[in-house]
């Protein structure tokens, strides 16, 4: 029934053909393949099926393959929601990045902590986290090309190298080593990856730099690290942008920019830290003014050109197709109306299209 649905849908889906001359997969170098994160409401819509079909050469799901919606209490996996996206991405052949073994948040907390929160026995915490992992990758063996293994385990905090999370303050900082052995053992053939966000800035670059060298130095299967990419207008700059990746890529891993968005609403915090909240003003409720739209289409172009112009870059992924369905609405100020994709509510290409389709094509 669900094959038919998905097989129904992409079929229905060609019928809804944006009036693009080109498309983002057709105007990047070959070396670079360009995604978006999909979720399985998105799906439901042919029209936003057919843009995700055509423009992309790969996905990741946005959520679906999250510990929370993976695994239940008594370890009872529940594959449903993963299995939707990948027979979509398997109908379209597009290469599906899983996004994420282990996180801090929509996480399962038991895997790593007692009924009170305790941090478990590392040895018990270990098994879990074996068991996890060997799960979930097993059951897409062979279907999920590449893993974000860990994500965001890099501190934010000036004085702190990682995250005091579950499975940190379990398992000790060894945590991150042991999630890639046992990904790599469950799919020797998967690409595996380190994803965080602000690595491309002074700080979490070096503390990234250190643990990528000493992954590297103990031979932990680990090929690339993902930079997430959520921007905002006018940070980080450009520049700062190109160097983080350069310093990245002269570690030997692939780079891939995995989550990129830009947020045009103003805004105090950078990032994606979901601890943060803020209020904050919701200027355009309407829609974004033109003024406001070459603004998003120029920074999207500068931040692609300088992108494209790295050859270690493997991936660029934005995080959403359309503005309807961006996290930004949501974060870091509640029930507002963002723009910081490509293509509008309405599922039209916005200014931005053009200019990153530009940057694609010809580096400038
Ligand atoms: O759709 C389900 C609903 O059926 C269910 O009843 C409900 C129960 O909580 O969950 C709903 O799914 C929510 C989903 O968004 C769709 O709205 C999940 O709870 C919620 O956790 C999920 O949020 C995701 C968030 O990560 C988790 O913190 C966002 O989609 C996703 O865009 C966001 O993406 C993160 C990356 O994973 C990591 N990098 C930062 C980025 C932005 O925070």
């Amino acid at each position: 029934m669900k094959a038919r649905a998905i097989l129904l849908l992409s079929l229905t889906a060609l019928c809804f053909r944006p009036a693009l001359a080109e498309t983002l997969r057709e105007a990047a170098p070959k070396r670079l393949l360009i995604g978006a994160c999909v979720n399985t409401e998105e799906l439901k819509n042919p029209k936003l099926a057919a843009i995700i079909a055509e423009q992309y050469n790969c996905l990741t799901p946005e959520y679906e393959l999250m510990p929370e919606f993976m695994v239940d209490k008594g370890w009872r996996f529940t594959f449903e929601r993963g299995d939707r996206v990948v027979a979509f991405a398997e109908t379209n052949k597009m290469p599906l990045f899983g996004h994420m073994l282990v996180w801090h948040f929509v996480t399962r907390n038991w895997l790593f902590e007692d009924k009170d929160g305790k941090p478990l026995p590392r040895a018990e915490a270990l098994d879990n986290l074996k068991r996890y992992i060997e799960g979930v990758v097993g059951h897409y063996k062979g279907r999920i090309v590449a893993w974000d293994v860990v994500n965001e385990a890099i501190s934010d905090q000036a004085n702190e190298f990682l995250r005091p999370t579950p499975a940190q303050r379990a398992i000790g900082d060894d945590y991150i080593e042991k999630a890639f052995e046992f990904a790599h053992a469950a799919d020797t053939n998967a690409l595996l990856y380190y994803n965080d966000y602000n690595i491309e800035q002074p700080g979490k670059l070096e503390k990234t730099l250190k643990l990528i060298q000493s992954l590297k130095a103990k031979n932990v299967p680990i090929d690339a690290v993902g930079i997430q990419g959520h921007y905002l207008l006018n940070w980080p700059p450009t520049n700062m942008i190109d160097k983080g990746i350069e310093a990245l890529a002269a570690t030997g891993l692939k780079v891939m920019i995995t989550e990129l968005d830009v947020d045009p609403l103003p805004r105090d915090t950078s990032g994606a830290n979901m601890a943060v909240t803020e209020a904050g003003a919701n200027p355009y409720p309407d829609g974004l003014p033109a003024d406001m739209q070459e603004k998003l289409a120029r920074r999207y172009g500068e931040i692609v050109t300088a992108i494209v112009r790295h050859p270690s870059v493997t991936m660029l992924g934005f995080w959403g197709t359309d503005d309807g369905h961006s996290w930004l609405n949501d974060f870091p100020v509640k029930k507002r109306t963002n723009h910081p994709l490509l293509f509008d509510r309405q599922l039209q290409p916005k200014p931005a299209v053009d200019a990153v389709i530009r940057a694609l094509k010809t580096g400038k």
